[in-house]
């Protein structure tokens, strides 16, 4: 199949790359190069089987001309950082919101109506049921992140009623693994290189929060285009377990060998809309055959090992 992936050079979106290309497909990557690194599509770049397209979803032209001949999109283009959305209000619409519809307008128009779209647990706010189905009860928005992918989907539904579209909407909790570029592992590994002794924590450390490894969420999306046919096919992707953040610098510092003061911002909370328990319900999709084949203390080790073995990251971001 010809398979064109937006945001291909980013953490996730270039693992799919790969993954695709391994299975024996063809693969446009699309990426601006914002937050994405040459170095992510290294091996994807040396395959005859992949073309690299430079530009922005935002641009129409660009993005139909590289669409001609696909036969499903992936859209894992955005603005993944939900952190600092009140810094720059008008980003997540304009990446997510307004980038998913440009997408859904460039397959419209160039007649691709399967799109897999890279979508997120912050769509269901604060929820008051743990673990959280997909159909909990119509979710309040608390960051303009969640409230920009939510919009995104609704956009993917009503191009799936309104134009035959066939749609896999894929909710992720936080993602680690090799390629990770940013979350909470990047800020304190980052900070543990420069002050070993140190450690400054957003809130109290006792947020709870579930995590799946990158070749985990890769893995399931691939399943779940091959096998789940619905008209608009909606799955959780997370791992069947939470920790705290604490748990988490725990891992971390011990895997390093360090024992830093960690100094606390306080609150239940990191940030205006950080959730303070994301745990999802992945039950749906585990009924598909999928199960997660690392724990999240084994995600974080290895998100550890990868940023050390790769400094230019850090420099970058
Ligand atoms: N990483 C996570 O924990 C996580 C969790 C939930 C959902 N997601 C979603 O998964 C997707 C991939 O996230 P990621 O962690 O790989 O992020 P990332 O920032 O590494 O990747 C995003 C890629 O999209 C590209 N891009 C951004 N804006 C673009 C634009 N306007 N035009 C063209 N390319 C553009 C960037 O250059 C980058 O290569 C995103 O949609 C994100 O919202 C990620």
């Amino acid at each position: 199949m010809n398979f064109l992936v937006t945001g291909a050079a980013g953490f996730i979106g270039s693992h799919l790359v790969d993954r695709l290309l391994a299975l024996g497909h063809h693969v446009t990557g699309y990426d601006n190069f914002s937050t994405g690194q040459p170095e992510f599509l290294q091996d994807a770049l040396a395959s005859p089987r992949f073309r690299l397209v430079r530009a922005d979803i935002l641009d129409q032209a660009a993005l139909e001309e590289a669409m001609a001949g696909a036969d499903f999109v992936f859209h894992m283009a955005a603005n993944a950082d939900v952190r600092f959305g009140t810094q720059h209000p008008w980003k997540d619409l304009e990446q997510n919101t307004i980038g998913t519809w440009r997408v859904l307008e460039a397959m419209r128009k160039q007649g691709v109506r399967r799109i897999g779209f890279a979508s997120t647990g912050s769509i269901y706010g604060e929820p008051e049921i743990f673990p959280t189905p997909e159909n909990c009860p119509f979710p309040v928005q608390t960051s303009l992140y969640g409230a920009s992918k939510l919009a995104a989907e609704g956009f993917i539904e009503a191009y799936a009623e309104g134009f035959g579209f066939q749609a896999w909407i894929f909710r992720f909790v936080s993602i680690l693994g090799e390629r990770y570029s940013h979350g909470h592992v990047f800020d304190f590994y980052k900070q543990l290189r420069e002050h070993p002794d140190e450690l400054h924590v957003l809130g109290n450390g006792r947020q709870r929060k579930s995590y799946l490894y990158v070749h985990d969420c890769v893995d399931a999306m691939l399943l779940a285009i091959e096998k789940a046919q619905g008209k608009v096919n909606i799955f959780n992707l997370g791992t069947d377990e939470y920790c705290e953040v604490n748990d988490s610098i725990r891992w971390i510092t011990e895997h390093l060998g360090l024992r830093p003061r960690l100094i606390y911002s306080g609150g239940d909370r990191g940030w205006v809309g950080d959730n303070p328990f994301i745990f999802l319900d992945c039950s749906r999709m585990r009924a598909l055959g999928w199960r997660p084949r690392l724990s999240i203390r084994e995600a974080v080790i290895r998100t550890v090992d990868y940023l050390v073995a790769n400094p230019f990251l850090l420099e970058r971001r």
